[in-house]
């Protein structure tokens, strides 16, 4: 069975599908629209290929791409600082969603230039979003030049993989691992897990940046936050030790690759049963699903995942995540 046919598209259903994808016969949900004569799709929303066909075969409103103003800049340390940009009140409404992400660049600078960069976190009400940046190549270094416009791109939502089982957590227990500059999307995450009344744990550490930025923020939403070193005895000890934590039923790891298998090992070991979501660290580009740089190879397809949502488990257990 062709893998890509178990995935689930991330915009499949919203006001962005259908998608460049479905006008040149690649749509990652839909047979007709990858160029089948038959119905073969596991997509139990309304029926993409109609929608195509009501929208006169021409795919959907396309991402906005446009010039928000920077309204502060706080510096983290040398390597890291965080944005807020203005947006209007429907990108803000949408860009509240854990997973959320934009593509930002300076204005007047080509769009070689747009990063993708993590909503860290959303204000619909004065119609801005925060995002965290960490320096770490010539797209967020010039990002760090005392801005006064930038030009956004969005909304993308594929920013964690396991969006469902966050989506479906109701008063439950669940621990949230942050780690470094991948603290920042944790703010939409635990908002999330916190509206759907979840307890919440979370273990905060600064890692690369050297600096908590989000304990403040979430601080009224969990009921415990705990300040280690990952990478350090006690640290691992504590991870450990709230994995084993049989009542649990989500782990969210927000950090590195390495991060997610020292999760899911622990997880293996002491608590099979509870569901892993992680941060995306895959490599994007486009966004869109067309330049391929975010591509992992499952069970012999590329699967694109700016778009896909994959179970971290199984990526983790083919070896994907390993590189
Ligand atoms: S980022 Fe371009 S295909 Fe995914």
């Amino acid at each position: 069975m062709n893998a890509l046919k178990r995935l689930e598209c991330v915009d499949a259903g919203t006001e962005h599908c259908p998608c460049y994808l479905a006008e040149i016969g690649e749509c990652l949900t839909c047979s007709h629209l990858q160029g089948k004569d038959f119905c073969d799709c596991n997509w139990r929303g309304v029926c993409i290929y109609q929608e195509y066909a009501w929208n006169r075969y021409k795919i959907r409103d396309r991402r906005i791409t446009y010039v928000s103003d920077v309204i502060s800049v706080v510096p983290v340390c040398d390597i890291a600082f965080i944005m807020e940009l203005s947006v209007n009140s429907t990108l803000s409404r949408e860009l509240s969603q854990p997973g959320s992400y934009i593509f930002v660049r300076p204005e007047g600078m080509l769009a070689y230039f747009d990063t993708p960069i993590s909503v860290m976190d959303s204000d619909p009400g004065k119609n801005s979003v925060k995002i965290a940046v960490q320096i770490l190549g010539p797209k967020t270094k010039v990002l760090n030049r005392d801005l006064k416009k930038v030009v956004i791109r969005g909304p993308y939502r594929n920013g964690l993989f396991g969006l469902k089982y966050i989506k479906s957590l109701k008063d439950q227990k669940a621990l949230v691992i942050l780690r470094g500059i991948a603290q920042a999307p944790g703010v939409l995450l635990i908002k999330k897990l916190a509206q759907q009344h979840n307890d919440i744990t979370v273990i905060v550490d600064p890692g690369k940046i050297e600096k908590d930025i989000v304990s403040d923020i979430i601080n009224p939403y969990c009921s415990r936050i705990y300040n280690v070193d990952l990478l350090s005895f006690p640290g691992q000890q504590l991870l450990r030790n709230l994995i084993s934590d049989q009542d649990l039923r989500l782990v969210y790891s927000g950090g590195s690759d390495e991060q997610h298998l020292n999760v899911l090992n622990y997880i293996d070991v002491y608590n099979p049963k509870v569901m892993l979501a992680v941060s995306n660290n895959q490599t994007l580009c486009c966004g869109e699903g067309i330049c391929g740089s975010c591509g992992v190879v499952l069970e012999g397809t590329v699967v694109k995942t700016c778009k896909v949502q994959v179970d971290p488990r199984k990526l983790v257990e083919r070896g994907v995540l390993n590189g």
